[in-house]
């Protein structure tokens, strides 16, 4: 395969005589890749060597239908500078759509290696006002939007390893902030950005035995989704300076966990944001009192208020005053 370099996307590859890719000879889909943090997932792998299933359904931010199908631009783009990639403009909360997209992957390309599990949107509101609507639609594009590919690829993968051929195969699954501390206004997301945290150390432990790892990423850039709530935050330095909030910073990360050169990392979660990577530590015991008998209520409470008293406050939620 010949790769180039000399795309803003591509920075930092050789062409076909060159070093080897990190990502040489996978093949890798990244859901919501036609804007935003995908597109800068799917470039990035391409410039590693990899071929790319660029999927979007192109909806709005709030998950309306959108006038464009940006994952046909991203796919020339990386065809351009090179590399190899088609397009996919299904919808990856849906059965048909989940599975259409792992069958392009290996009609394309004749197999699957790496997931990004990207797409999502955004619907906030304080709870008292969310409709159920928006409840709904939230929670089927992140979280049934990851489980359906998670499921489809597993598939693929377990009948391949099954079939007697070596798997390595690995899934990036996308969480937030939210997710982790919460975020005020955001009720539906954080939820359903929480519940992809849990399926992440659950996939990681059913899928091991077939050669899958799994993993996720909390990252923060700036793209049509956070360029206008946090402005400020988001903003692009003067020229020359570095740009911490542009997606690319991100993808590395993610470029790496859906390698081979992550072998042993699995169900794992990473924060990632400009030149900062963080493992997220999650839910263990903390101070714990126990004795042989059923306490009454007060009881309860008093032994209750002893442990808070002796233990870590948790993180403040976003957006909490
Ligand atoms: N930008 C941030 O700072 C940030 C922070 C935390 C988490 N995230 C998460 O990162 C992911 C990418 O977000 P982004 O900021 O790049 O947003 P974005 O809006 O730029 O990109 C998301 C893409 O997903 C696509 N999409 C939406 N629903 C889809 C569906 N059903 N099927 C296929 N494609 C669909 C959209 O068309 C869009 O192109 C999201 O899961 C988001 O929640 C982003």
């Amino acid at each position: 395969m010949t790769r180039t370099t000399g795309t803003a996307g591509m920075a930092g590859r050789a062409d076909a005589a060159g070093p080897a890719g990190m990502a040489d000879g996978r093949v890798v889909v990244v859901t919501g890749a036609g804007r935003g943090l995908g597109r800068a997932h799917a470039l990035a792998f391409a410039a590693e060597g990899a071929r790319v299933v660029v999927n979007d359904l192109g909806v709005g931010l709030d998950g309306q239908p959108g006038p464009d199908s940006p994952a046909a631009l991203v796919a020339e783009e990386i065809r351009t500078a090179g590399g190899e990639a088609v397009a996919h403009g299904g919808d990856i909360a849906t059965g048909a759509g989940a599975a259409s997209l792992v069958e392009c992957a290996v009609s394309a390309f004749g197999r699957l290696d790496t997931l990004v599990n990207n797409a999502g949107f955004l619907r906030d509101r304080m709870l008292v006002n969310l409709d159920e609507d928006d409840w709904d639609a939230v929670m089927r594009v992140h979280l049934k939007g990851h489980f359906l590919p998670l499921k489809h690829a597993a598939a693929w993968w377990r009948a391949e390893a099954k079939a007697g051929r070596r798997v390595s195969a690995r899934v990036v699954n996308t969480s937030s902030g939210a997710g982790l501390l919460g975020s005020v206004g955001q009720g539906n997301y954080s939820a359903a950005k929480a519940g992809i945290l849990g399926l992440t150390l659950v996939a990681a432990a059913e899928m091991g035995r077939y050669g899958v790892q799994v993993n996720a990423i909390a990252p923060a850039a700036r793209t049509r989704m956070t360029e206008q709530t946090f402005a400020g935050t988001m903003a692009a330095p003067a020229e020359g300076a570095f740009d911490a909030m542009a997606p690319e910073n991100v993808s590395p990360l993610v470029v790496w966990l859906g390698s081979d050169a992550s072998a042993g990392v699995t169900g794992r979660v990473f924060e990632a944001e400009g030149g900062r990577i963080t493992v997220m530590e999650g839910w263990r015991p903390g101070p714990t009192a126990d004795r042989a008998a059923r306490r009454t209520p007060a009881e309860a409470g008093e032994a209750a208020l002893k442990l808070l008293a002796a233990s870590e406050p948790p993180g403040a939620v976003y957006g909490a005053r």
